[in-house]
């Protein structure tokens, strides 16, 4: 029986020689021996630091070519597409697990596992798992190297994509390795596709294991993860350290790790506001964190589309960071018309994944024009045939390093203090285009009833509504009632300088099922109203489930709407949210007694306003 490697630790009883791992100099012997287990246990053919220079990077990519595991896009400079095995697409949730010693810890919103009998799982799949292969390692940064938020890790992979992907989605190499001298506080997280290469046998373009794990260990800060090169499955500076592990620490920390985009609006005339936006995966976070507004004098600077840090400053107010480096965004619908930031930002030094191939060497997916163009070849390969279903994956992505995006703020690496919060989904009807919490509570409140249609960003039926709060269901490390009480606590913290809390939702249909509300620039009118109420000076009706803006208060100049499909983005209907509580309710129910009884006083007044509407 094979178990696995304990956690690494500030300084092994048995030092080992760095040379014996190919360790670069000056690395820290608490990681070189950490390292060296790992290679014991998985019996790479070698192994390579990665440095994240750019120089590793065409090595990558030539090793990656070589393989068929990506093709040039020519149209596009230092551009490649990847063709992902069909089998391995999106995050698995099913096979996400949260190994807390406790399973109270874990929670009734999370797969739990007992670490132990995990740790023999694991043991058994890890071992030999990288035979063949070249095991990278990957010390990265989340956050600027060294800066007041930031947090290190070290990734250890078998896959090159996994590897070219972090250069792009995370700070790798040297500085990063350099910070984690005399400490153990960086994150162990090892990834294998779980595919070892016999002598002389020839290996597949995209090889991974149809058996997956995706392991948290809280308590030892700790990720494996088995079976899958997709992105939210194996680049595990993402959703499994930067939100699953991160939301962990900063319960303990008193600090926040959200699944949020984060970005700036300026207007000509001086005003400025930060804002944080918590959508579930597939719901508008790089979209809106890239806006172009069609309102006159405003304009948005990119901070972050996925993950924001938070944590109250010396001045009392709540201070944010985008921790990664680039984007992984939905290719699907990404358009000029839609999100020509995005489009100009995948000119160039773009890896694309699952997308469709043109005759002339383009990228193409549904949404970026109105017909398929002639000659395509599909996500698989394949000459394109409707037939088959669409193009590009319904989940294809495209990885960026931020700083190619044209709308990234000059000083985006930096921390900016947080004037508010939004929280939104897909819901076709019910929940209105914008209101306000009445309050920090009321916010908590309405963060923890978010509720989505599901998305192709994760296995699972698409259209099917859940309840997905704080776009957290599959990304919260710990029990998620303890989570609604540290939302609660912190608003405690915070006070007066607590961000407001607005509900958004850009997704209401029509009866011929199309969208009511335009969306994309337009959110900006939305936006501006959400800045009016941080300054005072726009306003708001207050109504059964929230503020709402105030006739006229909401600018729709220039803009086609009738009166009749604006009542119905405000509409309240006491009926339909009635029953909509009930579910609510029932949700609330599985938290047990580790519910706070302000969501209840929040429920509760809720359905008191309702009835005596
Ligand atoms: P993320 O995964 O949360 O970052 O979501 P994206 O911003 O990548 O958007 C996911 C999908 O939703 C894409 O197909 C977008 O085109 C679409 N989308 C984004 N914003 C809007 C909007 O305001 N209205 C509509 N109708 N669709 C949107
Ligand atoms: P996103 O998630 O859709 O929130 O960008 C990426 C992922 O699925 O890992
Ligand atoms: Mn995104």
């Amino acid at each position: 029986m094979t178990l696995l490697p304990p956690a690494p630790t500030r300084s092994s009883a048995k030092p080992v020689k760095p040379a014996l791992v190919n360790a670069p100099e000056g690395a820290d012997p608490g990681v070189v021996s950490w390292v060296a287990s790992i290679a014991e246990l998985t019996e790479p053919a070698d192994i390579v630091w990665a440095d994240g220079s750019a120089e590793e990077y065409q090595r990558l990519v030539d090793i990656m070519l070589e393989a068929g595991t990506i093709v040039p896009v020519p149209a596009r400079p230092n551009s490649y597409l990847a063709r992902s095995n069909p089998d391995d697409v999106a995050r698995m949730e099913s096979r996400t697990f949260i190994c807390a010693e406790d399973s109270d810890d874990a929670g009734p919103t999370n797969n739990w596992r007992d670490p132990e009998s995990m740790r023999q799982v694991l043991g058994g799949l890890f071992d030999g798992a990288m035979r063949g292969r070249t095991m990278y390692v990957i010390p990265f940064s989340m956050g600027p190297v060294g800066g007041p938020i930031s947090k290190l890790g070290i990734e250890i992979t078998d896959s090159p994509y996994v590897v070219a992907s972090m250069h792009a989605m995370t700070r790798v190499g040297t500085a990063a390795l350099k910070a984690m001298h005399g400490t153990r506080d960086w994150v162990p997280a090892v990834h294998s596709i779980g595919a070892p290469l016999a002598e002389g046998e020839q290996d597949v373009p995209w090889p991974f294991n149809s058996t997956r794990y995706i392991s948290h260990f809280p308590e030892t800060r700790e990720i494996w993860s088995f079976g899958s090169a997709y992105g939210g499955n194996a680049l595990l500076a993402k959703k499994c350290f930067a939100l699953r592990i991160a939301s962990v620490q900063a319960r303990d920390e008193g600090w926040l790790a959200e699944h949020m985009l984060l970005l700036r609006m300026r207007h000509e005339d001086g005003r400025v506001m930060h804002l944080a936006g918590a959508f579930p995966s597939a719901c508008g976070k790089t979209n809106l964190a890239m806006l172009q507004p069609t309102i006159p004098g405003w304009k948005v600077e990119t901070l972050g589309d996925d993950i924001v840090w938070m944590r109250p400053g010396e001045d009392g107010r709540l201070w944010a960071i985008n921790p990664e480096n680039g984007f992984f965004g939905v290719a699907p619908g990404t358009s000029e018309k839609t999100n020509a930031t995005a489009m100009a930002m995948m000119s160039h030094d773009t890896m694309f994944t699952n997308v469709a191939l043109t005759a002339d060497g383009d990228v193409w997916w549904e949404g970026m024009t109105k017909e398929a163009p002639e000659g395509l070849t599909d996500w698989q390969g394949r000459p394109y045939d409707p037939a088959n279903g669409p193009a590009a994956h319904p989940n294809a992505r495209f990885t960026v390093r931020a700083e190619q995006a044209p709308s990234i703020a000059p000083d985006w690496e930096e921390a900016v203090p947080l004037d508010a919060i939004i929280f939104g989904g897909r819901r076709p009807t019910q929940v209105p285009l914008v209101m306000q919490a009445r309050d920090w509570e009321h916010g908590v409140y309405i963060g923890s009833t978010v509720s989505s249609q599901q998305t192709a960003a994760a296995e699972g039926t698409v259209g099917d509504i859940r309840r997905d709060p704080f776009a957290m269901l599959p990304f919260c490390g710990y029990n998620m009632g303890d989570y609604f009480s540290h939302w609660i606590d912190m608003g405690h913290r915070l006070g007066r300088h607590a961000p407001k809390i607005f509900s958004v939702n850009w997704f209401r249909r029509d009866e011929d099922g199309g969208f009511m509300w335009p969306g994309f620039g337009e959110n900006a009118r939305v936006l501006e109203w959400i800045a009016g109420r941080v300054a005072g000076t726009a306003e708001g009706v207050d109504t059964a489930i929230g503020v709402m803006p105030a006739t006229g208060a909401l600018n729709l100049e220039g803009l086609e709407l009738d009166q009749e499909t604006l009542d119905e983005l405000f509409e309240v209907r006491p009926k339909a949210w009635l029953s909509e509580l009930v579910d609510v309710e029932a949700f609330f129910g599985q938290f047990g007694h580790s519910l706070p009884t302000g969501l209840v006083r929040q429920l509760n007044h809720v359905r008191w306003r309702l009835e005596h509407m």
